[in-house]
């Protein structure tokens, strides 16, 4: 009991506090792993954003429901935002174009949705110039976005027939924090861009959408 308390502290604590490593404590490579498998099998996940210097909440974060799909090569990520949206104008507002992309493990009837895995990629967004994306490119921008979301069809960039504006974005994350579940068999901390870039290379299809077998990647411990 009171171990569990002081390992739900540690996760409150952002995992700040050491825990001790044990033989069956997830490795930072298995939890790398499991970050890729994730983009690929989460679909959904919340935005994090910043109210710029001149609006009423300057200065505050904000998080909302977001959409990404894994159509860029590890470790970018695709999305398609709308420049209506708050996150996104928040977004835009900083020349940085600064966000961080966070997705949940979504296990049903799991007894503690604390034990399982969250991952949040802090980075930079890249507005992609619909005029300078090469057409096949685009065709297979849109194909992989809406085999993840078929409802983001209608409202794909320059459909004629949705009613918000919307553009192809590329979401490049520069860190990665992790937190697998409880510290003492899931790793906790970060993961370094290259250590997840390279993981899981040669896997069939990692990284390929076209392949239809992506969103059934599957960890290899
Ligand atoms: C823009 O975002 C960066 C972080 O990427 C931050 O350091 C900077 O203060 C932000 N600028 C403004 C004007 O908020
Ligand atoms: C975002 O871009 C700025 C340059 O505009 C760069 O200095 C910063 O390191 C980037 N931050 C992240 C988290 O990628």
């Amino acid at each position: 009991m009171l171990g569990s308390l002081f390992l739900v502290f540690t996760l409150l604590m952002g995992g700040a506090v050491a825990t001790p490593a044990t033989e069956s404590r997830e490795s930072i490579e298995a939890a790398a792993y499991h970050v890729k498998e994730m983009v690929h099998r989460q679909t959904t996940g919340t935005i994090a954003s910043v109210f710029p210097p001149d609006s009423e909440h300057a200065g505050h974060p904000f998080a909302l429901m977001e959409y990404h799909a894994p159509c860029f090569p590890a470790p970018a990520l695709t999305m398609l935002l709308m420049p209506i949206a708050l996150s996104t104008r928040n977004i835009l507002a900083n020349s940085s174009h600064p966000a961080t992309y966070t997705i949940s493990e979504k296990v049903p009837f799991d007894p503690s949705p604390m034990s399982q895995a969250r991952v949040a990629f802090i980075g930079n967004i890249t507005v992609m110039k619909y005029e300078n994306i090469p057409e096949d490119e685009l065709e297979i921008m849109e194909k992989c976005f809406t085999w993840y979301h078929p409802d983001a069809k209608s409202w794909i960039p320059y459909q004629s027939q949705h009613p918000f504006n919307s553009f192809w974005a590329k979401f490049q994350p520069s860190d990665i924090y992790y937190v697998g579940g409880f510290g003492d068999s899931h790793y906790i901390g970060h993961i370094p861009i290259d250590l997840y870039t390279k993981v899981g290379e040669g896997v069939k299809s990692s990284d390929h959408w076209s392949d239809r077998n992506v969103p059934s990647l599957r960890i290899q411990n």
